[in-house]
C-alpha cells in the first residue's frame, strides 16, 4: 500500500476519463516489484470525491482507497505535503502545524488500515509504503495481529534537533513501530529513527533492533530498522534505451537542440528539495562569466508538475519561470536559447531518449531519500558516455561514488563540476561511467526487494513462532 497508486485516473479535455502512470521516485521503483509479485496494491487513484471500482493491469490488482476534496487539502497537501515532507527534507521550507491537518491524516490513515485488513488473506505480508502512512503498521496491527508488517520510507528520516518540533512525534513513532520491518534509504536516517524510538517511545534499540518490551495486551517483539537503499530496474531501463526508436528520437533531439552544443541534462518533480535555483544560478553565473555560451551550451531542464495547490511549489514555480525567462532574455539569441524548460511530464521513452543525448547530467538536491534519476541516467548509458554531477545530499550519493559529487549550496563549487563535466574526457567519462553502472547493477530493485523480503520473512518466521507459544 502507498498514497498513490502506480496509474492517476485523469480526466480528458472531453470528459472521458484515462489512467496516466503517477510521478515520482516510489512508483518507478516499486513498481516492478508488484508486477513480478502480482500483489494487491491499495492507494489513491489520484483524484478527489470519486469512488473508483478495484481493477486490474496486468498481473497487479489494483484498489482503489478514495479521498474526498477536503481530505486531499487537510491530508495529502496538507500534513502530508505541508508538514511532513519540509520537516523531513531539513525544514528547506518551513513546515506547518495544524492539528486539523493531524485529524485529518489519523482518519486517512485509519481508512487505508481498515481497507487493508479487509482485503488481507491470514498470515499475509503487508508492505506499507512512505511517510503519507506512518500510522498505518500500529492500525493495521491493532485490526490483524496475524499480519506480518513492513514498512518502508522513501524520504528521510529527520535528524534528532528537527523531528524534535513535530507535536506529534510520539504517535509517529509509535505507529512505525507496529511493523516487524521498518525500512529506510540511508544508514543515517535509520539511526535517527532509533534514536527517535528511544527518545519518544521509551524503546532503545539494541544494533539495529528495537525490542519492544511485554504489555498486558501484547507479548514482546523485535521490529527490525535498518537501512535498505532503493533502485531501479536497470535492465529494463538499458532495454529501453537500448530501442531503435528511442534512440532515433535521442538523435532528433540532439539536431533540434544542436549537434556540435554541449547538452546539460536536469530532470526532476518541481520541488524546492530538487535545487533546481541552485543550478539555475550556477548555470546563468557561466553565462555572465563567458565560460560558456548559447551557441555551445544548453541546459535542458524537465521540471515535471508537482503539488500545484501547495503554496510553496507556487513560489517555486514562479521563481524558476522567472529566472528561466532571465536567463534567456539576457543570454540567449535569435535561434539559440541557453535554458529550455519545460513544466511538463513525458513517457519513459522520452526521458530515455533525453537521458541519451545528454553529455552532462545535473543532479543537484538540497536533500534526497535517495534520487532514482541519477540511477536511470547511468542504466541508460550502456555507451559508457555522459557525465553525472550529483549532490552529496542524496541517498544515492552513498552507492554513485565514481559521479563527480558536490554540495549544491557551493555555487563556485557547482560551476566548476558543470565546467569540469562540460570538458570530461572521454577516457575518464568511460572509467567512472563503468564505475557507476557497476554500482547500479549491483544493487538493482531486484536485489533490493531480495534482501528486504529476506529480512521480512525472517520477521514472518519469528511470528509464527512467536504464535505457536
Ligand atoms: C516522492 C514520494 C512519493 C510520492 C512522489 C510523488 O517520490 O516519496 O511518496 O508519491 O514523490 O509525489 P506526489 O505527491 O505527487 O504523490
Amino acid at each position: 500500500m502507498s498514497n498513490r497508486l502506480p496509474v492517476d485516473r485523469v480526466v480528458q479535455a472531453d470528459g472521458t476519463t484515462d489512467w496516466a502512470p503517477s510521478p515520482g521516485g516510489l512508483v518507478t521503483a516499486v513498481e516492478p516489484i508488484v508486477r513480478e509479485l502480482g500483489c494487491l496494491w491499495v492507494g489513491w487513484a489520484g483524484s478527489a470525491d470519486e469512488e473508483v471500482e478495484p481493477f486490474e493491469i496486468g498481473s497487479m490488482r489494483l484498489a482503489p482507497i478514495p479521498l474526498s476534496s477536503e481530505e486531499l487539502e487537510t491530508y495529502y497537501e496538507g500534513f502530508s505535503n505541508g508538514t511532513l515532507w519540509p520537516l523531513y527534507h531539513d525544514v528547506i521550507s518551513p513546515p506547518v502545524y495544524h492539528r486539523t491537518w493531524w485529524d485529518s491524516y489519523q482518519r486517512v490513515n485509519r481508512r487505508f488500515a481498515d481497507r487493508v485488513a479487509l482485503e488481507a488473506a491470514p498470515n499475509a505480508v503487508v508492505w506499507v509504503h512512505d511517510y503519507q502512512l506512518q500510522l498505518v503498521p500500529e492500525m493495521l496491527r491493532e485490526l490483524r495481529p496475524d499480519l506480518t508488517i513492513a514498512f518502508f520510507l522513501h524520504i528521510p528520516f529527520p535528524p534528532r534537533s528537527l523531528f524534535a518540533q513535530l507535536p506529534w512525534r510520539r504517535q509517529i513513532v509509535r505507529g512505525l513501530l507496529g511493523a516487524d520491518v521498518i525500512g529506510f534509504q540511508r544508514v543515517q536516517d535509520a539511526v535517527s529513527f532509533r534514536q527517535a524510538s528511544e527518545r519518544y517511545a521509551g524503546v532503545p534499540a539494541r544494533g539495529n533492533t528495537i525490542v519492544l518490551p511485554e504489555s498486558p495486551d501484547h507479548p514482546s517483539r523485535s521490529v527490525l530498522a535498518q537501512e535498505f537503499p532503493i533502485s531501479i530496474d536497470a535492465g529494463g531501463f538499458e532495454e529501453l534505451a537500448s530501442r531503435a526508436e528511442v534512440q532515433q528520437r535521442a538523435r532528433e533531439i540532439r539536431e533540434e537542440l544542436g549537434q556540435d552544443r554541449t547538452i546539460l541534462l536536469g530532470v526532476d518533480r518541481l520541488d524546492y528539495t530538487k535545487g533546481i535555483r541552485h543550478r539555475l544560478k550556477a548555470f546563468e553565473e557561466l553565462l555572465e562569466d563567458g565560460e560558456i555560451n548559447a551557441h555551445d551550451t544548453v541546459l535542458v531542464q524537465v521540471a515535471s508538475p508537482s503539488r500545484e495547490q501547495v503554496e510553496a511549489y507556487q513560489q517555486l514555480r514562479e521563481e524558476v519561470e522567472v529566472t528561466a525567462g532571465h536567463i534567456n532574455g539576457a543570454h540567449g539569441s535569435i535561434g539559440h536559447a541557453p535554458l529550455v524548460y519545460l513544466h511538463q511530464s513525458y513517457s519513459r521513452e522520452e526521458m530515455a531518449a533525453l537521458y541519451l543525448a545528454a553529455d552532462v547530467m545535473v543532479v543537484t538536491p538540497l536533500r534526497d531519500g535517495m534520487n532514482l534519476v541519477a540511477k536511470e541516467y547511468v542504466a541508460c548509458r550502456a555507451d559508457e558516455g555522459g557525465a553525472l554531477i550529483l549532490s552529496e545530499f542524496t541517498g544515492a550519493a552513498d552507492e554513485l561514488r565514481a559521479a563527480l559529487l558536490i554540495n549544491p549550496h557551493d555555487i563556485e563549487a557547482l560551476k566548476a563540476a558543470m565546467l569540469r563535466a562540460i570538458h570530461l574526457p572521454r577516457e575518464e567519462q568511460q572509467r567512472r561511467m563503468r564505475s557507476l553502472r557497476k554500482a547500479v547493477y549491483d544493487n538493482d530493485v531486484a536485489h533490493w526487494a531480495t534482501q528486504y523480503l529476506e529480512a521480512v520473512s525472517a520477521a514472518a518466521d519469528a511470528h509464527v513462532k512467536q504464535a505457536e507459544g
